[in-house]
């Protein structure tokens, strides 16, 4: 069965949203294999956005997801990858549409409520990232 990698970000784990979140994941009929609420370290940080680390929104979205716990978790079921992405939305705030996650809880970059793989081999190397 296919699986994805999501984090919960800090800013929605701080805003209480971690239930409506995976409420979300649950109601698409997909399964939660692993959860675990962890402050992701700024080293393991760097590693998880090292192909953005040439960007001008690098430092920030460092400092964004070490700032507090986030909640770390591996869903299943079919097709999961894209329908996480698709439930997560655009990443620009501005850009996401309502109902889904980031466009109903989103206001600026780099605050994107949640993280979620983006193609089987990110999701393979993220779960072996963070649960190996
Ligand atoms: O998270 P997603 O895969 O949708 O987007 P990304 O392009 O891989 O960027 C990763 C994260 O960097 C985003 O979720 C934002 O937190 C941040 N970002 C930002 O702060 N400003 C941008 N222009 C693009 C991304
Ligand atoms: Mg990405």
């Amino acid at each position: 069965m296919e699986q994805t990698f999501i984090i919960i970000k800090p800013e929605a784990v701080r805003r209480g949203l971690v239930g409506e979140i995976l409420r979300r994941f649950e109601a698409k009929g997909l399964t939660i294999a692993r959860l675990e609420l962890r402050q992701i370290t700024e080293a393991t940080a760097r590693e998880h956005y090292a192909h953005h680390a040439d960007k001008p929104f690098f430092p920030g979205l460092l400092r964004a997801i070490t700032a507090g716990p986030s909640v770390l978790g591996v869903l299943e079921g079919p097709d999961c990858i894209r329908h996480v992405r698709n439930l997560a939305g655009a990443t620009n705030p501005l850009e996401a549409q309502p109902g889904t996650i980031r466009g109903d809880f989103a206001n600026e970059l780099p605050y994107t409520i949640v993280h979620a793989s983006d193609s089987p081999e990110t999701a393979q190397a993220e779960i072996q990232r963070f649960f190996g």
